[in-house]
């Protein structure tokens, strides 16, 4: 039987781990799964039921039987949420915040975490997030921690959501990227931690191809 390998990618906010994690998968012909997608959509179950996402009792009423499937189509996630594909909604900028507060409580952590190591389970798969590496699958063959400045996270951003059509402006992108990387790096259950033995590389002035060698010199 073949060897289960698991790869994990950490990182902030807008440093290319996403990019990076789908184009390992598609070299490597293994799983990708996106977990921030996952916050993403608890964040608009959240938004939907009228909950504030920093409200634990009012989030606890709906985490524990949320209807969230993750499904694979063409090779690419799509994030199914109450039976509607909710994959470009939960890119909206309002939900990234949302996602970013309501990931630091207890309850929705420990669901995702759970569904997370389900998938990782059964099959050879990439994981982007903040703490696959250090929580979720502290054992993985591979850990790497994708950095970035925040200036070249937010040019990224703009870039990103511009050609969408969204209508942004880069300092408040820039601002809402600083505020999730404290949030991110500071909520008290499972944060955003570079674990001792992950490979850091930072990205800033690097294209996603040479990020890509990078990464793949380590594997090989
Ligand atoms: O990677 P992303 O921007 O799509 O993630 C959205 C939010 O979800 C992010 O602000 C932090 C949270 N997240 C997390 O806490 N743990 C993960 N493994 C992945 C994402």
């Amino acid at each position: 039987m073949n060897k289960i390998i698991k790869i994990a990618l950490d990182g902030p906010s807008g440093s290319g781990k996403s990019t990076i994690a789908k184009a390992l998968s598609e070299k490597l012909k293994i799983l990708y799964l996106d977990t921030g997608a996952m916050y993403r959509a608890v964040a608009l179950k959240a938004i939907k039921c009228g909950v504030d996402p920093f409200d634990e009792e009012g989030v606890k009423t709906f985490i524990d039987d949320i209807d969230l499937k993750i499904k694979y189509e063409n090779g690419s996630q799509r994030t199914i949420l109450d039976g509607e594909d909710v994959s470009g909604k939960i890119r909206e900028p309002h939900v990234s915040m949302a996602a970013s507060n309501i990931s630091s409580l207890k309850c929705v952590r420990l669901k995702m975490v759970e569904m997370q190591r389900k998938i990782a389970s059964e099959i050879s798969c990439v994981l982007d997030g903040r703490d696959i590496g250090s929580y979720v699958l502290p054992n993985a063959d591979y850990k790497f921690f994708i950095t970035a400045s925040a200036d070249v996270r937010a040019k990224r951003r703009f870039d990103e959501l511009s050609a969408k059509g969204h209508k942004v402006d880069f300092e408040e992108l820039k601002k809402e990227i600083i505020q999730r990387d404290y949030n991110d790096s500071n909520r008290e259950f499972s944060p955003l931690v570079k674990s001792k033995d992950c490979i850091e590389i930072d990205t800033s002035s690097m294209t996603i191809e040479q990020v890509l060698d990078a990464v793949m010199s380590y594997i090989k």
